[in-house]
C-alpha cells in the first residue's frame, strides 16, 4: 500500500502504520473491517481529532453501510444495522459514571451478534469488557500515526488477516 508503511517496531508490540492523508486512513479501515466479525470490541485511543471517528467511518463503510456516520459524542452511541449485523459506535467522552452505564443497558450491546467501537474507552475504565483490537492515533504533522494491537486470542486472529489483506 502505497502512503502507508509498517514498522515491527516492539516497545508497543502492535503493528505501526502512517497515513499522509485522510484517504489512506479510510482505505485501510476498509481492509480492517474485512477481518472484523460480530462478537468483537475495538478501542479507539486517542486525542480530539486523532481521527477516531474518521476511522469508525472507514470500517462502517468498509462493512457495506453506504449512510451518513455521525460522531456519538453528544449521545454516547449510535447503533447501525448492517444486514444481519449490529454496529455500536460508543464515544465516552461526556461519560459521567456507572448509573448512566447502567441505566443506558450499554452492558448488552456488547454481545456475539455485535461489532462495538468505543471511542475514549478510557473514560468508561473497568466498566468496559476487554478489547479485542485496540488502536491508538496519533496526529504527527499534517498525517495520522497508527498503533493496532491485539489483547485476545481473537485479536490476534484479526491481525493475522489484516497482515494478509495488505500483503505484508
Ligand atoms: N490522515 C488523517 N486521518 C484521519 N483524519 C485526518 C487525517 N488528516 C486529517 N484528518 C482530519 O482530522 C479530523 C479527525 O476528526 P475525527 O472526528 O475523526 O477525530 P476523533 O479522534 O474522532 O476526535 P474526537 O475525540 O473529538 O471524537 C477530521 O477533520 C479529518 O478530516
Ligand atoms: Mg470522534
Amino acid at each position: 500500500m502505497h502512503s502507508t508503511h509498517f514498522t515491527d517496531s516492539k516497545p508497543e508490540s502492535g503493528l505501526h502504520f502512517d497515513f499522509a492523508d485522510e484517504t489512506s486512513l479510510l482505505n485501510w479501515a476498509g481492509k480492517l473491517a474485512s477481518c472484523l466479525h460480530a462478537g468483537m470490541t475495538i478501542h479507539l485511543s486517542g486525542t480530539l481529532g486523532a481521527g477516531k471517528t474518521t476511522l469508525t467511518r472507514g470500517i462502517l463503510h468498509g462493512l457495506g453501510h453506504t449512510h451518513h456516520v455521525r460522531s456519538p459524542t453528544y449521545n454516547l452511541v449510535e447503533i447501525y444495522k448492517i444486514s444481519r449485523l449490529y454496529l455500536y459506535h460508543f464515544d465516552f467522552y461526556r461519560f459521567n459514571d456507572r448509573y448512566e452505564w447502567e441505566e443506558a443497558g450499554f452492558r448488552e450491546y456488547f454481545n456475539p451478534d455485535s461489532i462495538c467501537i468505543v471511542e475514549w474507552p478510557e473514560k468508561a475504565g473497568d466498566l468496559l469488557p476487554t478489547a479485542d483490537i485496540q488502536i491508538f492515533l496519533e496526529i504527527v504533522d499534517s498525517g495520522r500515526r497508527l498503533v493496532i494491537r491485539a489483547g485476545t486470542d481473537t485479536g490476534n486472529q484479526c491481525l493475522e488477516k489484516l497482515k494478509n489483506q495488505i500483503h505484508m
